[in-house]
Order: structure tokens, then C-alpha cells, then sequence
């Protein structure tokens, strides 16, 4: 009320000055001005939901998912007929909608193994598969009652692509992850269409936005009952707020049915778990939990033209790094519509498979390793941080080095090749608390192909020195 007859930049201005009263700093930079105007004008930029769950609340049913490391991400859609974007192509008007949907007559699943995918999954090391249950395009995999696109009524596949999968997972011990779409570009009622056009805004059709918010609620309710997924993947947030999409009822509704079920961050704010997608986090991510979602090659569904591939090498660098930053990773695959895999695909499931199952104690249950500053490359902790990993980059051998470590060192040990190594402390000053420089020697025939992992017993928790040198 006080703010009558403030013009727009005057208001701007005095919110600054409170900012940087509660800030405690005496003003605000130019550039921290910007952040604070785009923030201010585009609240759904990164960031945008505030976290709503606390993490005392899930850190028990969380437990599972700490100590997974590995899930098998897999878009599956009648965009494999075609080898093209998961509906984004028709989206982005790469392809007009109804030549898009034309491939509903070309998804047979005609080669599909639920069991040998979950063996393969299983073999890969990994501890629960997310699997697409509807993308953007409305097509659900299972034969929802809510007469919508499904593969079972419009496609040759004419089954429930779902259940034998989740029957097989469940067989080998494997969670049960449901990617689903809130949006719903094909859904008559959903407002948003083609990147430059909508049906309509919810503001001028509350009862037509209704109609859609039952209909999507409904089909989570049929996933929920039928198959009870451990881990519910939603995805497309953005395009409404936790209000539209009345995110808390849905988390409610969810756990109502299934009280321990775990659900990814993008419901605006009431998940229970971080997702980055594609882009590395360099820094530890704050929130207790989180994912890295990262395809094989460079496309999320089945791309022939795509051969961009990661190498295992590359992946299990990229898998070491994020379990040192105590985080998952959602390795992505994308079969093709007969439901074969593709081999390179494959070949990166078992070849990181051989490699865990190798260094499986250095992985699986770990936590985070150590701060940046004491070894240059990926390292964890045992449960009781009594055992120390470090994971060898760039399939190097040779004398490493760790800073900063206050503990005795009772043992060094090469994972997986049974060798016991010395290492040898330099520049102890024997009268300052500051420890000497560790260096351990691995000779090349110990090297591993992939990446060589270290086991070094400490005397009891981990201890570090974190100061600048000096005598103390
Ligand atoms: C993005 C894309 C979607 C993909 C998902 C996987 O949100 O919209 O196509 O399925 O990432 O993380």
C-alpha cells in the first residue's frame, strides 16, 4: 500500500535496498542487480520451485536409493519407428503431428524380452530401471481406461508393455522406476500443442484445464494401482505451476497408495530428489539427493543417425565422478520398436557392468569420498568411513598423491587384483600436527583397463587436515 504512486523502477530500486539490508552488504552489484531482475521477471528459470519436502522426512526410505549408484534409464515410444525425437520432433514442428502419429502403426515390440532386458539391466550393475510410461506425446505403454493413445489399443504391439517388464525386474531384485509425462501434447484438453501455438489458456477454460487434471491424475492413480513403482520419474514441470498441476495432491495421492515410493524433483517443488540432465554438475550439489541423467549417445530414444556414442571409458569416468559426489546416475538406452537394443548400447551396459562387478565395494553403499584439494580424481567412503577409495583417472598408474590426511594408513590395497601396496609419507614434520604427503606407487601391470581403484585402510574415520600449511 505505501508502494502508491512508486513507479516501477523506484519499486525495483528500494526492493534492492532490502535485499541488501538482509544481505547485510551495503549495495548491490550491477550484475547481481540483473540476476535479481530476471529472477524477478522469469520466476520459473533454473531454481524456480522451492523445495517443499524436507530431508529428515524421506532419509529413511531414501536409504535404497543412496546406496543404488546405477539405474537404466529407457525412452521407449513410437518414436523408434521412425528413429526420430521423442516428441519434441512434431513439438518443433521437425514433422507435422499427424505424420508423427502415424508411427503408432509401425510399433510392433515384436522382438521384445522384458526378462532379457532386465537381465542385461541386472548384468549392467545397476539397481533400479526408469521406464517411459508416457512422453510427451500422450502414447502410454500400458492399456490406460482413460481412452487416451495407448500401445496396447492403437498399435500392432497390441499388449501391456509394462507389466511383463516390471514382473522381470521384480524377479532379479531390481527397482521399479515409472517415467511419466505430466504434459500431454496430444491430450485434446492439455493447452499446450507446437512450440508456436496453444489450444487454449487455462484462464479463459478453467472447466477444459479441470477435465485435463483429472484425466492425468487418473492415469497416475491406474500406474500406482497396477504396478506399484518404487521410484515415480516425472517429467515436464515447467509448463504449469505446483498449483495448475496441484503437485501436492498428486505427491499425497501417491504415497497415500504406496507410502514408500520415491519421487524425482520435477513436480515444482514436492519431490524428493535433484535431476540434472545432461550437464555435469562441477560442484557438489547441495540437495541431500540427486541424479544425473545422461544418455549413451546423444539422443534420450532409439536415433540411428545418432552414433555419437560415449565410450565405457568415458562412462565409468563420468559414473566414478558422480558416486564421489554422492550422487546416482540414470544411464540412459533407447531400444528400437521391436524392443531390440541397440548393440552399442549393449556393449557400454556390459562393459560397465564388468567394471562394477569388479569394483562393486568401491561403489554400491559408498559415500561421498573427499573434498576437492586432497586427490586429484574421484574417491568414496565406506559406510564408516574407515576405507578410503580412490579411483584413478585417465586409466593412469604411477606415484599418486593424497594432501591433507590426518589418518595412519594401515593398508593399501589394488581392488580387484588382490596386490597390497606401501605407501610412502613425505615431509612429516615429526613435531607439527600437519600430516605428510602421501604417495603410493601403482605399477602398470595392476593398471585396470577402464579405471584402477585404490583401497586404503585408515586407523579408524576419516580425518583431514584442511588448513593452509605452514607449522599447523
Ligand atoms: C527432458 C526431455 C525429455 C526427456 C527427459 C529425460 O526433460 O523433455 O524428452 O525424456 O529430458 O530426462
Amino acid at each position: 500500500m505505501f508502494m502508491e504512486g512508486f513507479t516501477g523502477k523506484m519499486k525495483f530500486n528500494l526492493l534492492l535496498k532490502q535485499v541488501a539490508f538482509l544481505m547485510n552488504v551495503p549495495y548491490i552489484s550491477f550484475i547481481m542487480k540483473k540476476l535479481i531482475l530476471i529472477c524477478l521477471i522469469f520466476p520459473w528459470l533454473p531454481g524456480r520451485a522451492q523445495q517443499k519436502v524436507s530431508s529428515d522426512s524421506i532419509r529413511e526410505k531414501m536409504q535404497w536409493f543412496a546406496d543404488a549408484k546405477l539405474g537404466i534409464f529407457i525412452h521407449w515410444g513410437i518414436y523408434s519407428v521412425n528413429g526420430i525425437d521423442e516428441s519434441w520432433s512434431f513439438y518443433n514442428k521437425k514433422i507435422s503431428y499427424p505424420g508423427y502419429m502415424k508411427q503408432l502403426n509401425g510399433f510392433t515390440a515384436s522382438r521384445y524380452n522384458p526378462e532379457a532386458w532386465a537381465a542385461l539391466i541386472k548384468e549392467s550393475g545397476a539397481r533400479y530401471a526408469v521406464i517411459t510410461n508416457k512422453h510427451h506425446d500422450g502414447v502410454a505403454l500400458w492399456p490406460t481406461k482413460q481412452n487416451h493413445f495407448n500401445v496396447a489399443d492403437n498399435t500392432p504391439a497390441k499388449r501391456d508393455l509394462l507389466k511383463p517388464f516390471y514382473a522381470a525386474l521384480d524377479k532379479l531384485d531390481i527397482k521399479r522406476g515409472a517415467y511419466f509425462s505430466l504434459i500431454d501434447w496430444s491430450h485434446p484438453d492439455y493447452p499446450g500443442f507446437l512450440k508456436d501455438s496453444n489450444r487454449y489458456k487455462i484462464a479463459d477454460d478453467p472447466a477444459r484445464w479441470e477435465r485435463f487434471r483429472h484425466f492425468f491424475q487418473a492415469q497416475i492413480n491406474e500406474i500406482n494401482l497396477a504396478y506399484k513403482p518404487d521410484l515415480w520419474w516425472f517429467d515436464g514441470d515447467w509448463e504449469h505451476s505446483a498449483e495448475e498441476w496441484q503437485a501436492a495432491k498428486v505427491r499425497a495421492s501417491i504415497l497415500k497408495i504406496n507410502p514408500a515410493a520415491i519421487i524425482n524433483g520435477r513436480l515444482q517443488g514436492y519431490g524428493d530428489y535433484e535431476t540434472p540432465e545432461q550437464n555435469f554438475p562441477v560442484s557438489r550439489p547441495k540437495f541431500n539427493w540427486w541424479e544425473l541423467c545422461m544418455t549413451t549417445n546423444n539422443n534420450w530414444g532409439y536415433h540411428p543417425d545418432d552414433t555419437n556414442y560415449k565410450t565405457p571409458f568415458e562412462v565409468i569416468s563420468i559414473f566414478a565422478d558422480v558416486v564421489s559426489n554422492g550422487g546416482n546416475l540414470l544411464l540412459d538406452i533407447g531400444p528400437r520398436e521391436d524392443g531390440s537394443i541397440p548393440a552399442e548400447q549393449v556393449h557400454i551396459l556390459k562393459e560397465l557392468g564388468k567394471w562394477n562387478r569388479k569394483h562393486a565395494e568401491a561403489v554400491f553403499g559408498s559415500l561421498p569420498g573427499l573434498p576437492p584439494g586432497h586427490f586429484y580424481g574421484p574417491s568414496t567412503l565406506s559406510k564408516d568411513s574407515t576405507v578410503l577409495y580412490l579411483f584413478l583417472p585417465n586409466r593412469s598408474a604411477g606415484n599418486i598423491m593424497i594432501k591433507g590426511l590426518s589418518n595412519e594408513i594401515r593398508d593399501v590395497e589394488v581392488v580387484g587384483a588382490s596386490q597390497h601396496l606401501k605407501p610412502k609419507i613425505v615431509g612429516k614434520i615429526s613435531w607439527s600436527p600437519v600430516p605428510g604427503l602421501v604417495f603410493i606407487d601403482i605399477p602398470e601391470k595392476l593398471k585396470d583397463q577402464y579405471m584402477t581403484v585404490l583401497k586404503v585402510k585408515l586407523d579408524g574415520k576419516l580425518k583431514l587436515y584442511r588448513g593452509h600449511g605452514g607449522l599447523n
